[in-house]
């Protein structure tokens, strides 16, 4: 057993360097087996352990496994260095070269090209774009818009809760822009005309039609004399600039806490009507939680899904490729 412990300590003395000197994956597969492998140092002094006083096992076990570890740790280190210098070996790329081919030429993703279109079609219409953010409180995403904790519309707006500290609101990643109407409204007054595009976040069963992450640009205008007319006429001027004069769009009546009364679009797309948007004339309740005098002033709201507009500008069955690691889409946009 002393001559085994002895072996032990030599090895313990000396694997750094053996370690160290090697330059090769190939070499450290190879120092690998012989440090640990079955006729290794290591492997005979465990092996040794079930023959051996207690006293010497205890002595033998604890310098064994110890080494045995830093083996392990030493072998990990040296590994990220030699696969560090395998990728050395490629040859340098010259970023000051210009590409080769316009192939190799990076672009941006189709629900990209699709939302510039929306920003430049809106802005001509006087249209302001502002942001949100993505992670709200419980309040702006539901309580002000009409949707106290027990409302039946939550349900169809589950949503990924994020526990707060105590004292703090709770938040979730927002279930749709609409979260952004009323803080808009409280810092700005009326008239304003503005779209809040950005990314939203349900628990959702995904389809060909459905994501559990997608975008939405929302729509508010706010003004005297703001009716719903200007509504259908602003979304279908939106969908014949982006999918040409003879696009088809219906409206018909729905619900939504936060708006009265409330429509859904869709446009005709593969021989099917296919929804785009929710909408409808802002509730009176959340023009004054916003600080809007309702007597005075109305509004139009929309949201819309600029992932759904992809599918009908590219033609796709299914949304769901838009944000899968296919490049066939993104190459083709
Ligand atoms: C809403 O989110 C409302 N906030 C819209 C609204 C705004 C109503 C202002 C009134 C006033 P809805 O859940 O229907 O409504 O979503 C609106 C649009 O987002 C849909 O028409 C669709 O284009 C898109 N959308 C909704 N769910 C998904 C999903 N899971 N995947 C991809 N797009 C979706």
């Amino acid at each position: 057993m002393i001559g085994i412990l002895r072996d032990v300590q030599a090895l313990a003395a000396s694997y750094q360097t053996m370690i160290s000197d090697i330059q090769t994956p190939a070499e450290l597969d190879q120092l690998r087996s012989q440090l640990l492998g079955k006729t290794s140092v290591v492997a005979k002094a465990l092996g040794s352990l079930k023959s051996i006083p207690i006293e010497q096992k205890r002595e033998l076990g604890a310098a064994a496994n110890q080494l045995s570890r830093q083996i392990e740790s030493a072998l990990a280190a040296q590994q990220a260095i030699v696969s560090q210098a395998k990728d050395d070996d490629l040859p340098p790329i010259d970023f000051s070269q210009p590409i080769q081919s316009v192939h190799q030429a990076g672009h941006m993703h189709p629900t990209q090209v699709v939302l510039s279109e929306v920003y430049d079609i809106f802005t001509r219409l006087g249209f302001a774009v502002v942001d949100g953010p993505e992670i709200e409180t419980d309040w702006y995403n539901f309580e002000v818009l009409n949707m106290p904790a027990d409302h039946p519309a939550r349900e169809m707006q589950d949503t990924f809760y994020i526990e707060s500290d105590e004292g703090h609101p709770p938040l979730v990643p927002r279930t749709h822009t609409s979260a952004s109407q009323i803080r808009y409204m409280e810092e700005h007054e009326p008239p304003f005309k503005v779209i809040v595009p950005g990314k939203v976040y349900r628990n959702e069963d995904e389809d060909r039609t459905h994501m559990w992450s997608f975008y939405q640009v929302e729509g508010l205008v706010v003004g005297e004399g703001v009716s719903m007319a200007d509504l259908k006429g602003t979304l279908l001027h939106v969908m014949k600039e982006l999918f040409g004069d003879s696009t088809k769009i219906r409206f018909r009546p729905s619900f939504f806490p936060y708006t009265e009364p409330s429509v859904e679009v869709d446009v005709w797309y593969q021989d099917e009507w296919l929804e785009i948007c929710g909408a409808g004339m802002v509730h009176a309740d959340v023009l004054e939680r916003g600080g809007i005098d309702s007597e005075r002033f109305t509004g139009f709201a929309f949201g819309f899904g600029p992932d759904r507009l992809t599918m009908i500008r590219y033609g796709l069955k299914d949304i769901r490729i838009l944000w899968r690691p296919n490049m066939l889409v993104s190459k083709q946009a």
